[in-house]
């Protein structure tokens, strides 16, 4: 028993090893922690069980029947973050530079189905050289076992991908496909071909970071949600998301205890500048209605036209979305579009409310936005508000003009509860373009066309710059002093609390991919 005992002792020591103490020390040196310095950061103390630790690969090409790894490249299991279970698999890249072959695989593959078959969040820490190029065709059929599951888990289990080193080729579309991709600044990149190719086939000579960094990904594609400045911040921001989100489609986010109090907040009061076409910041906006500090960002650096993220209100979980007037007037375009719609999903996915703030001139005009799809990008926006089935409360602060206005989670696809502010514009369009439109042959017949047309403006303005039309048709619920917003909010999604909706009997939809 005892030479046992020791024996496995020393499988456990060789596994823990990973590639070698050399390898962990370069890995170090790169500014990178190892996979299971990772998973200790990621999860409650103590909480770890590993499955998995002593799977061994099977190839017996290119000198790899000399050479084992216990674990195979990859740590997999499951663990508590903040007591919530999570099923985790952390690549490793002292391994075999964590690449991906069929053993490696199959540890993957079987915490994903442990993790939906018991409804818990899957989080895969990306650090891998890709297919492992000594295993051949295995090692792809093992990323389409993972593609396959990451596409039948989507909607059912959270899916967080951390991306903490290389990730590259085919690789990419299993982060590509989870719910949200987080990446490390300077230490991570993504793209599905490298910059070696890139300049065979276009010339172009581009860095790893500047084709797939994490800035790169954050800001120009969109592809990442996050970029975090390093790896001990990456983790905290998985740890921060899970709090938003529960731990299955059939199940509701976390609540935090909160006692009301007087919920009045001044500050909204003011926010709004006197000249109409003046912006300010939305995020103020958010800061004064949502519990103070749990406003969570999602997509910080991508299409800032439109903010998107999690908070809590009274305690509740809540999705925003919200045009920002401080950045292109808080115009809709492609990539905001996109942005929005693919968080409205998330949050319809996973049974977190959603609130709407709107100050919107419109869509943006050009050929650049009509020749790139315009048309099939807004419509997917319309289509993720039109399809959601949890509550849904809108606040128009400001603008909310032409299609923009039905987009926006109007009370015509299916909001719950509409509120404006007595800044809100309701209208086909600006006071100044209607009144050019159709007052043009009295203001071009005029003796002096330019004071015509201010007074026409101030005319349509009048009739329709304003929230009491709307209000008058039960468009919007209730026109409110922006003071008690936060006030309203609070007790509407409390009221919405047991919506229960469905949608008709289909296979699934089919929006405009
Ligand atoms: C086998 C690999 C490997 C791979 C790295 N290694 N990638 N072994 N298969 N794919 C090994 C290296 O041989 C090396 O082993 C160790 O990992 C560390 O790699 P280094 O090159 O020393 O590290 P670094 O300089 O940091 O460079 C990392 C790297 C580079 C940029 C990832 O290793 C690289 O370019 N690897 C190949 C990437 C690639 O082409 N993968 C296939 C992509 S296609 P030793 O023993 O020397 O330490 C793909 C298809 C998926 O993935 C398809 C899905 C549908």
């Amino acid at each position: 028993m005892k030479d046992r005992l020791s024996n496995l002792q020393s499988k456990i020591s060789e596994a823990r090893l990973g590639g070698g103490q050399s390898r962990i020390d370069s890995q170090h040196s790169k500014g990178k922690l190892t996979a299971r310095e990772r998973i200790d950061l990621l999860l409650d103390s103590g909480s770890f069980e590993e499955i998995g630790m002593l799977v061994q690969h099977r190839s017996k090409h290119f000198g790899l029947d000399k050479q084992t790894f216990l674990g195979d490249g990859v740590i997999t299991g499951y663990g508590t973050v903040n007591g919530r279970l999570i099923y985790v698999f952390s690549q490793d890249f002292t391994v075999l530079g964590g690449s991906l072959a069929e053993a490696h695989a199959e540890k993957i593959c079987r915490i994903m189905d442990l993790a939906m078959s018991n409804g818990a969040p899957i989080i895969g820490l990306n650090d891998s050289g890709g297919a492992r190029i000594q295993e051949g065709v295995v090692s792809l059929a093992g990323y389409a076992d993972i593609f396959y599951r990451n596409t039948r888990c989507s909607g059912v289990v959270p899916q967080i991908s951390a991306i903490m080193g290389p990730c590259a080729g085919g690789a990419v579309y299993s982060p590509a496909i989870t719910d949200f991709i987080m990446m490390v600044e300077q230490t991570s990149y993504m793209f599905v071909t490298g910059p070696n190719v890139v300049k065979t086939v276009t010339h172009e000579t581009v860095t790893s970071e500047e084709l797939g960094g994490a800035m790169t990904h954050a800001s120009k594609s969109g592809v990442t949600h996050f970029a975090l400045a390093n790896e001990v911040e990456c983790i905290e921001a998985i740890k921060s998301l899970l709090s938003f989100i529960p731990q299955n489609c059939e199940e509701l986010p976390p609540r935090v205890m909160y006692e009301l109090q007087d919920e009045y907040r001044q500050i909204l009061d003011s926010i709004i500048p006197e000249n109409p076409n003046q912006p300010y910041d939305m995020k103020e906006v958010i800061a004064g209605i949502v519990d103070s500090d749990s406003f969570f960002e999602v997509h910080k650096d991508y299409a800032e036209n439109i903010i998107v993220g999690f908070a809590r209100i009274a305690g509740r979980s809540i999705g925003i979305v919200a045009n920002q007037p401080a950045f292109l007037a808080g115009v809709l375009d492609i990539k905001s579009s996109n942005k929005a719609a693919r968080f409205v999903r998330f949050c319809d996915s996973f049974n977190i409310p959603l609130l709407v703030l709107e100050d919107v001139p419109g869509f943006l005009p050009g050929t650049d936005q009509e020749w790139n799809g315009i048309i099939s990008n807004g419509a997917k926006l319309l289509y993720a508000f039109s399809e959601a089935t949890v509550p849904r409360i809108t606040v128009i602060t400001r603008k909310a003009y032409g299609g923009a206005y039905d987009v926006m989670n109007s009370k015509h696809i299916g909001a719950d509860m509409n509120f404006a502010w007595p800044t809100a514009e309701i209208a086909v369009m600006g006071a100044r373009g209607a009144a050019e439109i159709i007052f043009k042959h009295e203001i071009t017949k005029s003796d002096n066309p330019e004071e015509k047309w201010k007074e026409k403006e101030r005319e349509y303005a009048e009739m329709f710059a304003n929230p009491y039309e709307a209000a008058a048709r039960g468009f919007v619920d209730e026109v409110i002093v922006p003071g008690h917003t936060r006030e309203k909010l609070i007790r509407a999604f409390a009221m919405l609390e047991n919506k229960a909706e469905k949608l008709p009997r289909k296979k699934h939809g089919n929006i405009p991919l």
